[in-house]
Order: structure tokens, then C-alpha cells, then sequence
């Protein structure tokens, strides 16, 4: 009996270190994701906010893709952190909300964010492009409450703001510089 409760801790404790290294699940702030996520939190009787499944294997084996939602660290808090979508990546050009705005071409490793609610959000048009590396995870689910569960999915992204999806392999630092 010692025995077997000795491997079933074992067990828990290996499961909960790889789900740690893998994925995590975390609450989601704030409105700025907006109808995806958090849709009923300015209701006045708002349902329990979400709570999401992190992928984080991304941020080490494959890049993120255009359209996905991901988890990040905030730009202008350093503890803080925010969900947002992907709108384009290295590259890429992309027409920020702002009427009249210049176009913006991503440098090599950045990418611009921003929320799905165009009203309520901070991102990429307030802090301008940011840092791939600053990617903590995809979120893959909502899975929590249970009357919210299910996919986040990646969206088809609108043609007027990604202006130019830049297609080609990233180039390898050796390639760089010869
Ligand atoms: C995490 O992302 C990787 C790479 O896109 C994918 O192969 C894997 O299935 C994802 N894991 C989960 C739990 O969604």
C-alpha cells in the first residue's frame, strides 16, 4: 500500500511538472479580448471571468501564427501580462487603427498585437510592434466556467489592416550576414 501511494505520488508530481513546462491555465483580465474572451464581463450580472489553456510549447518549438491569440508579457508593466491577438509578424506590413495612419513594417523578430475589441484595449496601435520573445504561450481553450468551454480559435485577418503578409523562410543569422 506504501508502496503504491509512493508511485502515485510520484505520478502527480511528474504530471504536474510537464503540464507546467507545456501548458498552464490562467485567468483572463479585462475586457480588451472581447467578444473571444470574457464576453459577458460588462453585464451586471457578468458570468465568472475566463480561465484559458496556455500552449507553451510554442514559444519554443514553432513560432506563432498570424490570427492566433497568445499570452505575453506586458510592454509597459514589467509583472504584468496580457492576451492578445496576433495581427502580423516579421516583415509584415500592417495599417494600425488610426485613420490616416502610416503603414508600419515589422522588423526582423517583432510582431503587432492587438485586442479584439477595438474599444477597449491597449496594444499594439498605443505601444507600437513588440518583441516575439515576449510570447509566453497560445491560448488553446477556454476551460473554465464550464458553460464557456471550448476552442480559441485562430481568425482570418482582415486584409485592409495586414497590408502585406510576408511569406518568404525566415532568413538564418548565418544567411545574414554573408
Ligand atoms: C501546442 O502547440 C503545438 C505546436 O503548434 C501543437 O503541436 C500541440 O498540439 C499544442 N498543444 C496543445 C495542448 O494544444
Amino acid at each position: 500500500m506504501r508502496k503504491l501511494l509512493q508511485r502515485v505520488g510520484v505520478s502527480v508530481a511528474l504530471a504536474v511538472t510537464v503540464s507546467d513546462v507545456f501548458v498552464s491555465v490562467m485567468p483572463v483580465q479585462g475586457t480588451s479580448m472581447q467578444p473571444t474572451l470574457n464576453p459577458d464581463a460588462h453585464k451586471p450580472v457578468p458570468t465568472p471571468r475566463d480561465w484559458v489553456l496556455v500552449n507553451k510549447t510554442v514559444q519554443r518549438f514553432s513560432s506563432v501564427q498570424r490570427g492566433d491569440v497568445v499570452v505575453m508579457k506586458s510592454p509597459t508593466d514589467p509583472k504584468g501580462r496580457m492576451v492578445k491577438r496576433v495581427l502580423g509578424k516579421e516583415f509584415d506590413v500592417v495599417r494600425p487603427r488610426a485613420v490616416g495612419a502610416h503603414l508600419v513594417t515589422l522588423r526582423a523578430g517583432h510582431m503587432w498585437v492587438e485586442g479584439d475589441n477595438a474599444d477597449r484595449t491597449i496594444d499594439s496601435n498605443s505601444f507600437g510592434p513588440v518583441s516575439e520573445s515576449m510570447v509566453q504561450g497560445r491560448v488553446e481553450c477556454v476551460v473554465w466556467p464550464p458553460s464557456r468551454w471550448g476552442r480559441v480559435r485562430s481568425q482570418q485577418l482582415d486584409s485592409q489592416r495586414l497590408v502585406y503578409a510576408n511569406n518568404r523562410k525566415k532568413t538564418k543569422k548565418s544567411d545574414r550576414n554573408n
